[in-house]
C-alpha cells in the first residue's frame, strides 16, 4: 500500500466514526512560548485539554507535521544512526475531547490495524501503565482488561512511568497511556526470540506504532498531579513507521516515503544506497547510509519549518533549523564528498511526494529550494575557511594534540563541528584534547542554561470558568476584574507576574504587533503592565507587582500613544504589503512583520535587492494611499473562504479559525488580528529607511510613520546644520567636501612617498647598526614606522642577504607589534624559527601571533615591553 493511501485510509476510518478532520497545523508555533515546534499531534489542541477554549468537535483526527529536536522530545541526534527516528515526521492522531475514553480508542486502533490493514494479529504486542505507588496512580485495570478482549495475556506488556506514562512537557496535561508495537521480524528471528522480550528495548524492527493516551491529570509546577474536570485521548501514530509495517521493510527509509528522494541523492551523488536487507556491509558503505539518510531526513524538517515561515537564523527556531540543515550538508561534505550545494535539488521531489496533503510545499517549491541553496552556499564557504584555521592551529601546535580550546572555538565562532575537525586532524597525524573540548562546552551550556532558566508557579484561581473576552478593538480603557494569576522567576527577567483579567482592552502579541503596555488602577493601587502576550489561548499582562487587594474592581487603561504608533505602522504595513505586489508583482508574499511604536519592519519574499528608483515608487503608492484618506473597513468575523473570495491575503505558516477578521484600506484587503487607524490619514507619513537581504528570495525593508518621521527630518536637519558648521558654514557645502577629498587624496599621496623615502634612509642607518654573531646578521631594534611599513623594511634588509636574522618593533596608537625575519638559508641551517620568535618574544608585550618560519609578526597591548622584547631577541641568535 502506498504511503499515501495508508494516510488517507486512516482519515477515512476516523471520519466514518464521527471524527472531524482538520489540516496539520504550522510546524512552527508562533503564539506559544513554551514551545517552539510542534512536536505532536496534540499540540495544537493543548488548549482544550487545560480548558481554556472549546474545539469545533469534540471528535477530531488529522496527520500532524512535527518536529522532536528542541526541548522535552529531542531525536536530533539519534537520527541517520538508525532506521525509525526523524527529525520530521508525520503524527497520524485521533482525539476525543470529553467525549469517548478508552474501550472506543483501543477498540478502533485494534480495528484499524488488524481489519483495515490487516497487520498479523500476532506481529503486535500492547503495553498498558503498570500503576506508580509515588504519584499515586494506580494500575491500568481498564485498559488491560480491554485489551483481554482482543490479544492473549502474554502478549500484553506493564510498563512503567517512563514508558506508559506521558506527559508534554514539564507542566501541562498529561496521563497514562497504551501503546501498540510491531514485530518486523522475520520468521526465524520471531521464533528465536519472543518479540515480547524486545519491545521497548531498542529494536529497530520491534517498534512502537501508536500511543493512546489517556489524559486525565494536570501536571502543577509542585510535581504533583491534579485530576482534569474531563477525561480525553490523545492518540499519535507514527506515519513512516507504518508505512514500513505496511510495505514489508525493515526501515522507514525503505518506505516510498524515502525512496524517492534517496534515489535523487543516488543520482546526484552516483553513490548508492542499500537497503536494510543488505546484510554484512562494508564499513564504508554503512557511512555512506548514515550520510544518506541524514540528508534525506533533514530536508524534510527544513522544507517544511521554511515552507511555514520559518527561515535559518542565528537565534531561536530559526537557529534551530540553521543547524538541523548544516548536520545534512556536513554529512554530505565528509562521506558523500559533495562540496558544492545540492540538498536544495531534493525539495523538487518533496513536493511531487507530500504536495497533495501539504499543498505548502508546492506553492513555495522555488522559495524553499533558494533559501536551502543559499544556506548550503554559505556553509560550505565556512567549511572552507574553518580548513584554512585548522592548517594555522596546527602549524602553531607544538606536539601532536591540538588544544580542546582551540578545536572549541572553531566549533563555536564558524560553527565547525567537532567530529570534522577530529577527521581532517586524523589524517594529517593529529588529534586534539577531548576533556578540554569537553569542559569548555560545558562552560558554555551553563552560561545558557544559568540565562534561560525559570521557572513558573501554579496559577492562582479567583474566578473559575470565565471566558476572557478582547474588548480592544472598541476600547483603550475597562472595568476588569482578576480571574487568575501567577509567579515567573527566569533569570532573564526577574520576577513577573502574569495577571488573566474577566476582559481586556490590552492587545496581546501577534501578527508582528507587539504587545500594548499601560496600567492597572484601583482606588488604592496602580500596576504597570509592561507587557501583553497571548499563551494557551489566555491573555497574560505582565507586570513586575500584583497589587495588594487581587479580589477588587480595576480600570485597565492602555498606554494609547504607543498603541496609537502601532496601529499607523500596522496600517502602513498593509498599504507596504500592497504597494510592493504591485510594484514589484504578485510572487511579493509576506515572510515575517514587526510593528513597533516607532518602525516596522517587513520580510517578503523578492529575488533581487529592490532598486532605489522601486522603493521611491513603493513610498509614494503608500503616501498617495494615506493622502486618499482611506477609512478603516473592518468585518470582525466573516467565514474564512468568504474573506478569501473578496480577495483577503492570508499567509502561509498562519493558523486561521472558521471565521477571521478582516481588515480593508480601499483596495488592500488582509486577514489580520491587529489594531489599526480608522483612517489612512492618521499615519501622517511613510518613509522607508532601509532595505536589505535577511536570506536568499528574502529582503527587508524597515520603514517609519508619524511622528517618527517628524523626528527623522528633524534629525537630517540637524545634520545637514552640524555639517556646515564644522566646515565653517561655507555657501555651497557640496563644493566644500569634494574639495575636502580632493586635497586628502593628494596629501595621502604624498604621505606614502614621504614614507617610502623614510624607509630607505632607514635601511642605511640600519645596515651599519647589524651584528655579527655566529655568522648571522642580527638586528633587534624600535622602528618610527607603521605595520606595513615595517615589513617593507624588512624584507628590503633581507634582500640579497641569506643570513639575516632582524626583529622590528613599531609602536601606532598605543599598539606595539613585532616583526621578525629570518633569512630562508637561516632557517634551514639553524633552526631558526620566525613564528616561533614572535610567539615568544610576544610575551613581553602582552601579545601573540604567528606567521611562517621566514617572517612572522605579533601584536600586543604593552607597548612598555618593547625593550625587554628587543633585548631579549639577541638569545636566539646566541
Ligand atoms: N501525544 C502522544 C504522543 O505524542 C500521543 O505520543
Amino acid at each position: 500500500m502506498k504511503s499515501q493511501d495508508i494516510r488517507r485510509k486512516y482519515l477515512q476510518f476516523f471520519e466514518n466514526r464521527g471524527h472531524l478532520i482538520v489540516p496539520s497545523a504550522p510546524i512552527v508555533l508562533k503564539d506559544d512560548p513554551t514551545l517552539m515546534f510542534n512536536n505532536s499531534g496534540m499540540a495544537q489542541f493543548k488548549e482544550f485539554f487545560l480548558g481554556n477554549g472549546t474545539p469545533k468537535s469534540k471528535r477530531i483526527a488529522d496527520t500532524q507535521k512535527c518536529l522532536r529536536v528542541s526541548g522535552k522530545h529531542n531525536d536530533l541526534e539519534d537520527v541517520g544512526f538508525d532506521t525509525y527516528h526523524h527529525t520530521m515526521f508525520e503524527m497520524l492522531g485521533n482525539w476525543s475531547f470529553g467525549d469517548y475514553f478508552k474501550k472506543e480508542a483501543l477498540a478502533w486502533a485494534w480495528e484499524f490495524l488488524t481489519e483495515e490493514l490487516k497487520i498479523e494479529k500476532d506481529r503486535l504486542y500492547v503495553s498498558v501503565f503498570e500503576g506508580n505507588p509515588d504519584e499515586n496512580v494506580p494500575f491500568d485495570q481498564e485498559a488491560f482488561d480491554i485489551w483481554k478482549q482482543y490479544v492473549s495475556e502474554d502478549r500484553i506488556i506493564l510498563g512503567n512511568k517512563k514508558d506508559n506514562f506521558w506527559e508534554m512537557g514539564d507542566q501541562g496535561p498529561c496521563g497514562p497511556c497504551s501503546e501498540i508495537h510491531v514485530d518486523l521480524r522475520s520468521e526465524e528471528e520471531r521464533a528465536a526470540v519472543s518479540g515480547r522480550d524486545l519491545v521497548n528495548a531498542d529494536h529497530p524492527q520491534v517498534v512502537e506504532i501508536w500511543n493512546n493516551v489517556f489524559m486525565e491529570f494536570n501536571r502543577k509546577a509542585d510535581k504533583s498531579l491534579e485530576k482534569l474536570p474531563e477525561q480525553h485521548v490523545d492518540t499519535g501514530m507514527g506515519f513512516e513507521r507504518l508505512c514500513m509495517a505496511m510495505q514489508d521493510v525493515t526501515s522507514n527509509y525503505d518506505t516510498d516515503v524515502f525512496t524517492p528522494l534517496i534515489a535523487k541523492v543516488e543520482e546526484i551523488t552516483g553513490l548508492k544506497y542499500t537497503s536494510n536487507e543488505v546484510k554484512n556491509i562494508s564499513e564504508e558503505q554503512n557511512k555512506i547510509n548514515i550520510a544518506i539518510r541524514v540528508i534525506v531526513d533533514h530536508v524534510r524538517a527544513v522544507a517544511f519549518a521554511i515552507a511555514d515561515g520559518q527561515l535559518p537564523s542565528n537565534t531561536g527556531a530559526g537557529y534551530v533549523i540553521r543547524r538541523i540543515l548544516r548536520r545534512a550538508i556536513r554529512y554530505g561534505f565528509t562521506f558523500l564528498n559533495t562540496k558544492e550545494p545540492f540538498i536544495n535539488q531534493l525539495v523538487a521531489v518533496l513536493a511531487v511526494q507530500m504536495g497533495e496533503f501539504f499543498p505548502e510545499i508546492k506553492a513555495q517549491q522555488n522559495l524553499v529550494t533558494n533559501v536551502i541553496k543559499e544556506e548550503e552556499a554559505s556553509f560550505l564557504r565556512t567549511l572552507d575557511q574553518g580548513l584554512q584555521l585548522l592548517d594555522k592551529v596546527v602549524s602553531e601546535t607544538n606536539g601532536k594534540e591540538v588544544s580542546g580550546a582551540k578545536v572549541f572555538e572553531l566549533y563555536d565562532t564558524f560553527g565547525f563541528p567537532k567530529d570534522l575537525t577530529a577527521l581532517i586532524l586524523k589524517e594529517k597525524g593529529y588529534s586534539y584534547n577531548e576533556a578540554e573540548f569537553e569542559a569548555e562546552l560545558k562552560k558554555q551550556k551553563d552560561r545558557s542554561r544559568a540565562a534561560s532558566e525559570m521557572s513558573t508557579d501554579d496559577w492562582t484561581v479567583l474566578i473559575d470558568g470565565n471566558v476572557e473576552t478582547f474588548v480592544g478593538y472598541d476600547q483603550a480603557e475597562n472595568d476588569v476584574k482578576i480571574t487568575r494569576f501567577r509567579k515567573v522567576d527566569s533569570k532573564k527577567d526577574g520576577i513577573l507576574y502574569q495577571i488573566v483579567l474577566d476582559n481586556t482592552p490590552f492587545y496581546p502579541e501577534g501578527g508582528g504587533q507587539v504587545g500594548d503596555k499601560g496600567t492597572l488602577v484601583s482606588a488604592n493601587d496602580t500596576i504597570e503592565i509592561i507587557d501583553t502576550k497571548k499563551e494557551n489561548n489566555l491573555i497574560l499582562h505582565f507586570a513586575k507587582s500584583l497589587p495588594e487587594n487581587v479580589n477588587g474592581t480595576f480600570q485597565a487603561k492602555v498606554n494609547t500613544e504607543l498603541r496609537d504608533l502601532c496601529a499607523s505602522n500596522h496600517s502602513a504595513t498593509h498599504l507596504l504589503h500592497q504597494a510592493l505586489r504591485t510594484i514589484l508583482g504578485t510572487h511579493v508574499e509576506q515572510k515575517g512583520s514587526l510593528v513597533a511604536p516607532n518602525y516596522l519592519r517587513f520580510d517578503f519574499s523578492h529575488f533581487s535587492k529592490v532598486t532605489d528608483e522601486e522603493l521611491k515608487q513603493v513610498e509614494d503608492f503608500v503616501n498617495a494611499r494615506i493622502q486618499e484618506h482611506l477609512p478603516l473597513i473592518e468585518r470582525r468575523s466573516i467565514p474564512f473562504a468568504q474573506a478569501i473570495e473578496e480577495g483577503a491575503m492570508a499567509l502561509f505558516g498562519e493558523k486561521y479559525g472558521d471565521n477571521v477578521r478582516a481588515i480593508k484600506f480601499g483596495e488592500s484587503m488582509e486577514l489580520c488580528g491587529g489594531i489599526h487607524v480608522k483612517n489612512t490619514a492618521e499615519i501622517w507619513y511613510f518613509k522607508i529607511v532601509s532595505e536589505g537581504a535577511v536570506a536568499a528570495g528574502i529582503r527587508r525593508i524597515e520603514a517609519i510613520t508619524n511622528s517618527a518621521v517628524k523626528d527623522f527630518f528633524a534629525n537630517q536637519e540637524n545634520l545637514i546644520a552640524e555639517i556646515k558648521e564644522t566646515l565653517k558654514n561655507p555657501q555651497d557645502v557640496m563644493k566644500s567636501v569634494v574639495s575636502l577629498q580632493d586635497e586628502n587624496a593628494k596629501l595621502k599621496k604624498q604621505v606614502e612617498q614621504l614614507l617610502k623615502e623614510k624607509a630607505k634612509n632607514l635601511k642605511g642607518e640600519l645596515a651599519s647598526q647589524l651584528q655579527h654573531i655566529n655568522g648571522i646578521d642580527f638586528l633587534a631594534v624600535q622602528v618610527d614606522l607603521d605595520a606595513n611599513g615595517a615589513k617593507d623594511l624588512a624584507y628590503e634588509l633581507g634582500n640579497n642577504k641569506s643570513n639575516l636574522f632582524a626583529v622590528l618593533a613599531t609602536v601606532a596608537e598605543d599598539k606595539p607589534m613585532l616583526t621578525c625575519y629570518v633569512s630562508k638559508e637561516l632557517v634551514e641551517s639553524k633552526g631558526l624559527n620566525a613564528s616561533q620568535v614572535v610567539r615568544e618574544l610576544g610575551k613581553y608585550i602582552q601579545g601573540g601571533g604567528g606567521g611562517q618560519p621566514f617572517f612572522a609578526t605579533a601584536g600586543g597591548k604593552n607597548p612598555a615591553g618593547v625593550k625587554e622584547a628587543l633585548e631579549k631577541a639577541i638569545e636566539f641568535v646566541k
